[in-house]
């Protein structure tokens, strides 16, 4: 693995105010040498259709080439009715097809929820731990980020406003970074059982 390790992160939210957006940039600078975090957009890929696999957009194309050459994945997501927002499911199901050309496949990942509200997203941050079990993503457990009140925590320069937060997120960062250390590029044995599990979905 090179010196940097090449995170892809991917925000849930598209809007331009976006509170995820604005704690994903600030995670960003955090500054661990050890990993690059690269926002990937996902607001443009077009819509999943099996119909278009054999011969994908152009956007999906890119999207996927990004992900796989990427060292791990880090998710800054919103809760849309206490699940995944739409654009953030279908980059997942971008990047997982066509069938057996999974670009997120063995990816560490982690998983921060951002809302305004006091639960801190974590139904969003679950169904998405849901998705990354199937999609062959080892997602670090501990510690779990479920930023709550999040309307409170930014100044007029769309900076963090207290320490408490940013000591919390470069924990995370320093954790995920062992996470990936230890569970990177993991290349999975052959699944005998898979084409029965296609079948079932
Ligand atoms: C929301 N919001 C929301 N919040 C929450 O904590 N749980 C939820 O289930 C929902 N559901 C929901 C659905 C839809 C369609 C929208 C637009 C919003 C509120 C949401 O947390 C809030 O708008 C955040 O500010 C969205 O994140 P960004 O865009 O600020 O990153």
């Amino acid at each position: 693995m090179a010196s940097s390790i090449d995170v892809a992160l991917l925000v849930g939210s598209l809007r331009k105010e976006s509170l995820n957006r604005k704690l994903a940039m600030e995670v960003a600078t955090l500054g661990l040498p050890t990993l690059t975090l690269d926002l990937v957009e996902i607001g443009t890929l077009p819509l999943y259709n099996q119909d278009l696999d054999a011969s994908p957009p152009g956007e999906w194309s890119r999207f996927r080439d990004r992900i796989r050459a990427a060292d791990a994945v880090l998710f800054v997501t919103p809760e849309y009715n206490r699940s995944v927002p739409g654009a953030l499911k279908n980059a997942l199901d971008v990047g997982s097809r066509p069938y057996g050309k999974n670009a997120w496949d063995g990816k560490p990942a982690a998983i921060v929820s951002v809302s305004p509200g006091a639960i801190g997203g974590f139904g969003a941050n679950h169904h998405l731990r849901q998705s990354l079990v199937f999609l062959n993503m080892p997602a670090m457990q501990q510690p779990e980020a479920y930023i709550g009140n999040a309307a409170t925590l930014f100044d007029a320069q769309n900076k963090l406003n207290n320490d408490a937060t940013r000591d919390f997120l470069s924990l995370f960062l320093r954790n995920f970074a062992g996470w990936i250390a230890s569970n990177s590029r993991r290349q999975p044995e052959p699944r005998p059982a898979r084409a029965m599990q296609e079948r079932s979905v």
